[in-house]
């Protein structure tokens, strides 16, 4: 395929592709935008194409690179740049009429090599911040709606964090990375941003403390982005308020980063837990005049960094990991005004159940072989996002190669596990995969199936 002819058949899969993925979903961006707000996502640029561009260009106005515009990524080197992932993610928001929040340009993770290891004197560090922000800031000039300036600055009792920043440059590395950023790009506004700061507290009060001597000094600062990595059954209460008492300031405050984890697997009481949950964080936001928008951090569950830092834990996100919206989305849809049915959770809704039966199918056998179909069908009433299928061999069979499913085997125990096609199952629906075994003696159809750790109705054919 040439350079052009790949570029066309991008552009025709993503007009193609129609999100959201039923036809009476509603559209968050649209929803947003009648009540004054944005409603955005992390991105992560080397996906931003098929479903996962079509969703993203339907569903937000506001993207954030998830990694692409950290420091450790544009400067891997000294004074050696590289835009790639970063342009990726500015050209996809302006195709698709989004806003953008550039994240993040002064923070002690993430940092280069050279920097994080690196020897300099004050004076040289304090040069090397405020060249790397006019640096990334004027490149995308007049492009980049929201900034996060400084990320993270803070302990969690609410004293400033010993960065490589505030160890040798003191509290005015803050004010410094702000004004080169006002420099650099005056139209764009300019955030301070940090985790564990959503409900009142030592940290919150921290960074309110830090807020006001900021403006005290006249820095240019106009807003606080509030993370919102939030774990099930504990969002804090006090949101509201305190985004009221940050609002209060003079300032705008957003909802920078939000996902709201939970121990696995999801059941559908969980995830009508979370549907409420993240409702009520929107709900939060939009009784706050000045709070001007919600970025959840990834949009599926494909797509977040919760399993590779809690292990046992996820499911954080709207969307699940075959792109199906979960209660949540639902959630989102509703604070924002939709009158629309979907998701569950609601009072009246009908309970979530959950079954599933299998049919097993030996299509054909020889002397020592044979060929076989499995089909699981999801007899619940909610859709079934992953599986696992697990059989034991009656007369000593084994899986030598399999379809549509990966296939291992352990003694007499097997496994099938989903492919990404056939994840998930829809309430009703059904998923298929096939494979050859060996046997010899006997052939026995095995007597019972278990999905996802529950036992299946069984149907031989
Ligand atoms: O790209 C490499 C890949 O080539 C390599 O094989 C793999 C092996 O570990 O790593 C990949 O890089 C990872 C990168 O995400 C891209 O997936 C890094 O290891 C991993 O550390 C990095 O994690 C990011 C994390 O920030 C780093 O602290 C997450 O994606 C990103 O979502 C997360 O975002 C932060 C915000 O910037 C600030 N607030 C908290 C939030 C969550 O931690």
């Amino acid at each position: 395929m040439t350079a052009v002819s790949a570029l066309t058949a991008a552009t025709v899969a993503l007009v193609g592709l129609a999100a959201p993925a039923h036809a009476a979903d509603p559209v968050l961006r649209d929803l947003a935008a009648t009540k004054g707000v944005y409603y955005g996502t992390a991105v992560t640029s080397s996906k931003l194409s098929g479903t996962y561009g079509a969703i993203t260009g339907a569903q937000f106005d506001s993207i954030t690179p998830a990694n692409e515009m950290k420091w450790g990524t544009v400067e891997p080197n000294r004074g050696s740049f590289s835009w790639a992932g970063a342009d990726r993610v500015v050209n996809f928001a302006e195709a698709n009429g989004q806003q953008v929040r550039g994240h993040t340009l002064v923070w002690h993770s993430q940092m280069p090599n050279w920097l994080a290891n690196g020897s300099f004197s004050n004076t040289e560090l304090r040069t090397i911040m405020n060249d790397h922000v006019t640096t990334e800031v004027t490149r995308y000039k007049g492009r980049i709606d929201h900034w996060d300036v400084v990320n993270e600055p803070l302990n969690e009792d609410g004293t400033m964090r010993t960065s490589k920043f505030y160890t040798q440059l003191g509290e005015s590395y803050i004010a410094d990375a702000f004004r080169a950023a006002r420099a650099a790009d005056p139209a764009a506004k300019l955030y301070i941003n940090d985790y564990n700061t959503d409900g009142t507290g030592p940290k919150s009060n921290g960074m309110y403390s830090l807020v006001q001597r900021l403006k005290a000094q006249g820095v240019p600062i106009d807003g606080v982005g509030f993370q919102g990595h939030l774990i099930l059954g504990q969002v804090p209460a006090t949101l509201q308020a305190n985004l009221q008492r940050f609002a209060d300031l003079g300032v705008e405050v957003a909802i920078t980063e939000l996902d709201i984890r939970m121990t696995l697997p999801a059941t559908a009481a969980k995830l009508a837990q979370q549907k409420t949950e993240f409702k009520a964080v929107t709900n939060a936001c939009l009784a706050v005049a000045r709070c001007e928008g919600v970025t959840v951090w990834g949009f599926t569950d494909s797509d977040s960094w919760i399993p590779d830092v809690f292990p046992g834990e996820g499911a954080a996100t709207p969307y699940d990991a075959g792109f199906q919206p979960k209660p949540a989305y639902y959630g989102i849809a509703e604070a924002l005004g939709w009158t629309g049915d979907g998701g569950g959770g609601d009072p009246g809704d009908p309970v979530p159940t959950t079954g599933c039966a299998v049919t097993y199918a030996v299509q054909s056998q020889w002397n020592t072989g044979f060929t076989a179909a499995v089909t699981v069908r999801n007899t619940g009433n909610s859709p079934v996002n992953g599986w696992t299928l697990r059989w034991t061999w009656p007369s000593g069979q084994s899986v030598t190669q399999a379809w549509n499913a990966t296939v291992s085997q352990s003694g007499a125990q097997a496994t099938a596990v989903n492919v990404a096609h056939n994840a998930a199952i829809a309430p009703g629906g059904s998923a298929g995969f096939g494979f050859n075994g060996a046997w010899s003696g006997g052939n026995t159809a095995p007597g019972a199936f278990t999905l996802n750790g529950a036992a299946c109705t069984l149907a031989l054919s």
